[in-house]
């Protein structure tokens, strides 16, 4: 229903302006169950020159701006001494304004102004009004937020910060809370909710924009909303935010700053459709284009690093089978043969590659142990051999493989005769030869460095030769010390101007010898730490083995 007549009442507006007549006021019918006076809700034609009643108690105290599409509403809360005004002080026109908020009330009863943020359109009134009302306990209610904003427009009145007061405010009797909806459009911004009646008091959200104004929303309402929004509402997500707040209230009637007041009929359907709404940002073309361009890249390069990572995890798959395949291969060559009573050995191997494979860890790497009984001209000796292929897991593990095949091909070469017809330093250099020749048939890519040796098991005659390898280490009368004092061989499969080395030391009762692959000198001293303290110092394996006695399985557990 278009009523133009009643706005001949209106401050401001001419009845005969034809343009008005075509962009006049559209007044819809509202029916509110309580109103009294010049209620909209009671009222078909309002008097728009005097406060009209939203809710009980609750009045639109504005005025009709002409050409105005943004029409600046402030709204009165008659609380007796301690009413309140919300978003009054626009400049325009102020004076009109004042005299219509002293119709609802005499401005001596207005304690709080609450502005919703720090805009002019609300605020610049404001330090006039304060004059005017001349209360000393008047308190300006709004964020910490705008407040530091909105001091400059030299107001004397003392803040009441929502978020200092556990957002809400009891005036009297009459309890409001506030809900904060940053960046919409300010960063402290909030809005209202009045519980008593149930009045949304929504600051510049769900404000619309309209050539025709119309005092009460209907249904194309959003058309409005859309434009104000799209302009002043800096992203979809930041608006989602504050309406999903917003949709969890009860209200019945949302009263905004700018556009038409909103009944609960409409409230669901607007909030839904606002939710869809691009706004801010995402208007600007280009940069949505850019956005759109950047969010297609990232989705290629996660499809990208999708297909890599099954790629890399296949290939995992594949080489932990070709590790398990090498361990396999390596276990019927890592042989403990020696069963010597007099002169007995003990071998712990800790590969450094640990892998998952077929839900059980495996280990894998170039360390390779083995021992076992000889006899030279009916003398029994015991063998041991402890090495380190170079390079890390499926390298050294290959010249664990190699290094494995050729010392049980040359135990198995043996293994038939009760005595071998050499001397056992004939035997090691014979030894050393079939191993260095077969190293250095890989050109470099493969070396290997470890010690073997001798014990004679009545003597205790030791000889042995170390190939660039930690040296040997000897535990006697609760000390450690190195066997080796330098360098005397370079690893297998190294070109060397050293040559073979063979070297001597005599055994006594109670002995115990240590061989030891890499990990004795580069030990992290402070394991879980952050940062790793590697273990410089060589000669540190020494007090670790006289701590524990010399017993090999307490030496590794203190490592
Ligand atoms: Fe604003
Ligand atoms: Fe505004």
């Amino acid at each position: 229903m278009v009523v133009g007549a009643h706005l001949t009442a209106v401050t401001g507006i001419s009845v005969s302006s034809p343009r008005l007549r075509r962009k006049g006021w559209l007044m819809p019918e509202l029916h509110y169950p309580s109103a009294t006076g010049n209620s909209i809700l009671s009222q078909s034609e309002l008097d728009f020159s005097r406060p009209v009643e939203i809710a009980p108690g609750v009045f639109w105290v504005g005025i009709y701006l002409e050409n105005d599409p943004f029409q600046c509403h402030p709204y009165f809360i008659n609380n007796g001494s301690e009413s309140i005004l919300i978003d009054p002080g626009s400049m325009l026109q102020r004076e009109d304004i004042i005299r219509k908020i002293e119709m609802a009330c005499d401005l001596k009863d207005v304690k709080y102004i609450i502005l919703h943020h720090q805009d002019p359109d609300l605020c610049a009134a404001v330090p006039y009004l304060e004059k005017l009302i001349d209360r000393d306990d008047l308190q300006i209610v709004t964020h910490s937020r705008m407040s530091v904003l909105i001091k400059h427009y030299g107001l004397r009145s003392s803040y009441y910060n929502i978020d200092e007061n556990d957002f809400q405010l009891m005036a009297g009797s009459r309890l409001l809370h506030f809900y904060t909806t940053p960046y919409c459009h300010s960063p402290g911004a909030f809005v209202t909710y009045d519980q008593s009646t149930k009045v949304l008091f929504s600051g510049d959200i769900f404000g619309g924009l309209e050539d025709s104004w119309q005092f009460l929303a209907d249904e194309h309402y959003f058309a409005h909303i859309e434009g104000f929004h799209m302009a002043y509402m800096p992203s979809r997500d930041i608006l989602n935010y504050a309406l999903r707040k917003i949709e969890s209230l009860d209200i019945d009637l949302i009263a905004p700053q700018h556009g038409s007041i909103i009944q609960r009929k409409y409230i669901s359907g607007l909030i839904e459709k606002m939710k869809q709404m691009e706004c801010g940002l995402y208007i600007d073309r280009k940069y949505s284009q850019d956005l759109m361009r950047t969010i297609e890249k990232l989705n290629n390069l996660q499809t990208e690093f999708e297909v890599s990572l099954d790629e890399i995890k296949k290939l995992k798959r594949n080489q932990d089978g070709d590790y398990f395949l090498t361990t396999l291969l390596m276990k019927p060559l890592m042989n403990e043969w020696n069963l010597s009573t007099k002169v007995t050995t003990d071998c712990v191997l800790i590969q450094k590659k640990a892998f998952l494979f077929k839900e059980r860890f495996q280990h894998l790497g170039g360390d390779f142990n083995m021992t076992g009984q000889l006899n030279f001209a009916g003398q029994n000796y015991v063998m041991f051999f402890n090495g380190d292929g170079m390079g890390k897991s499926m390298q050294g593990a290959g010249g664990a493989l190699v290094m494995g095949t050729v010392l049980n091909s040359l135990f198995s070469r043996i293994s038939g005769q009760t005595t071998i017809g050499i001397s056992p330093e004939a035997w090691m250099e014979e030894t050393y030869g079939e191993i260095q020749t077969l190293f250095l048939s890989f050109d470099g890519a493969m070396m290997f460095s470890g010690i073997l040796g001798l014990v004679n098991e009545e003597s205790g005659d030791l000889i042995y030769i170390n190939a660039e390898h930690p040296f040997l280490v000897l535990y006697r009368d609760g000390r450690a010390r190195f066997l080796d004092s330098e360098l005397t061989m370079r690893k297998f499969g190294c070109p060397s101007e050293l040559g073979f080395q063979l070297q001597r030391f005599q055994l006594r009762p109670g002995d115990v010898l240590l061989a030891g692959s890499d990990g004795k000198d580069d030990l992290n001293l402070k394991p879980g730490a952050a940062q790793p303290e590697i273990n410089f110092d060589y000669s540190l394996i020494l007090g670790l083995i006289e701590r524990s006695e010399g017993k090999l399985k307490k030496l590794v557990k203190s490592l």
